[in-house]
């Protein structure tokens, strides 16, 4: 018995901006973009809200085939079967750039869905966000399995990553602003009696880094300081708000940690579920970079292509990444039933993480 995949999904915006655009708009290029990223391009949402785009990928992991959102988004999906909204008893949305903090992310698309039964929360790990909302889901279902009657049933649980990075990317910095895009991704989880579904999972906030850098530093690799934090006037000020709402990043130290998170992670759901890596027969990572990617697949000693690569067309969107590439692996025909699969992840926080399933 487990917690299985039985739909996947992703949402992209209409509007979709190449490098060559983007040179229009900061001093960069195709091909020093291409080189050292992988990315092509990326979409931008300018119409579509993240309940949109969520709704969207959401629908598609559940068997529906056109959103009934209000966006002009483009979507697509993979799924066993239909699943009907009021089936649905939990719904967890990964993201940094929710449309509104409350009501909450998920608590948006509860009712654009009209999952008018499920429990909805957001998570935030950043771009590990897919490891630990499935993570939380299996625990979850788990839990109520085991020792029912002490917490709410859940068979069926909705995981959505949705991010709008753009609103938050500053435009003039070349060395962010030409990495990030929108999108969102879903998947359609079930508990199984008869089948395994999730067999390991591993979860981390880095202490690495502690080792080398300071605390604070480890917390500046990566930030978006809009949070209700020092970097916000004190309460019964009325001067004008000085504080910076960009993402930031100090990408060559993130690198370092990114290519040792992957394979740690994967070691990890390996050893635990007692799997070997010739037994896999797909990797789907966080799509931060092409490069840390081929670093990964070196490392291992895999072939390049275990790894789904979807960054070409994306960007990096943050929680929705992972979930968007599943998607495009599903869709693609790369996995089928029986199939072990792994998820990755590694990001601000800084976290990490992955899950291993049976397809
Ligand atoms: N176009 C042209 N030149 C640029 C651009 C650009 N868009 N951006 C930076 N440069 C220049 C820099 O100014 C620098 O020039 P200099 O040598 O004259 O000073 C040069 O290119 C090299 O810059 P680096 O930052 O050293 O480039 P690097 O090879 O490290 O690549 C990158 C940068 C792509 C960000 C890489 O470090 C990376 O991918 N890091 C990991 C990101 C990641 O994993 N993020 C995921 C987790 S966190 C999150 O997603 C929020």
């Amino acid at each position: 018995m487990g917690c299985t995949v039985i739909g996947s999904g992703r949402a992209v915006p209409a509007l979709r901006v190449t490098n060559d655009d983007m040179s229009h708009i900061v001093d960069t290029d195709d091909e020093w973009i291409s080189q050292r990223t992988g990315i092509k391009s990326r979409r931008i949402a300018l119409s579509e809200t993240a309940t949109d785009l969520g709704e969207a990928a959401a629908r598609r992991a559940m068997g529906e085939g056109n959103s009934n959102g209000n966006g002009s988004s483009d979507s697509s999906g993979w799924t066993l079967q239909h699943t009907d909204p009021r089936t649905i008893d939990l719904i967890i949305c990964m993201t940094i750039t929710p449309d509104t903090t409350i009501p909450s992310q998920a608590a948006l698309l509860k009712e654009r869905l009209g999952a008018m039964h499920a429990i909805a929360f957001d998570l935030n790990a950043a771009c590990s966000g897919c490891t630990y909302g499935i993570t939380v889901a299996q625990s979850m279902m788990l839990a109520s399995t085991i020792t029912p009657g002490t917490s709410n049933p859940i068979r069926r649980a909705l995981v959505i990553g949705v991010e709008r990075l753009s609103r938050i990317v500053n435009w003039t910095d070349r060395s962010t602003c030409v990495l990030f895009g929108d999108g969102a991704g879903a998947v359609m989880l079930e508990w199984n009696e008869q089948k395994r579904g999730v067999r390991s999972s591993f979860l981390k906030n880095t202490d690495d880094v502690d080792r080398t850098l300071n605390r604070a530093s480890m917390f500046d690799l990566s930030t978006f300081p809009f949070g209700t934090g020092p970097a916000v006037d004190p309460p019964l000020n009325t001067s004008t708000s000085q504080h910076n709402p960009f993402i930031t990043m100090e990408g060559q130290k993130v690198f370092k940690f990114a290519t040792a998170a992957i394979i740690e992670a994967i070691e990890a759901v390996l050893e635990r579920a007692g799997v070997s890596l010739d037994e896999v027969s797909c990797i789907v990572p966080h799509q931060a970079n092409e490069r840390i990617i081929r670093y990964a697949a070196r490392k291992l000693n895999v072939a390049e292509d275990l790894f789904q690569i979807s960054i070409a067309e994306t960007a990096n969107t943050s929680a929705a990444s992972a979930l968007m590439a599943l998607a495009d692996a599903y869709q693609a025909g790369r996995i089928h039933t029986g199939d072990t699969v792994i998820m990755v992840g590694f990001g601000g926080g800084l976290t990490s993480g992955a899950v291993l399933f049976e397809a």
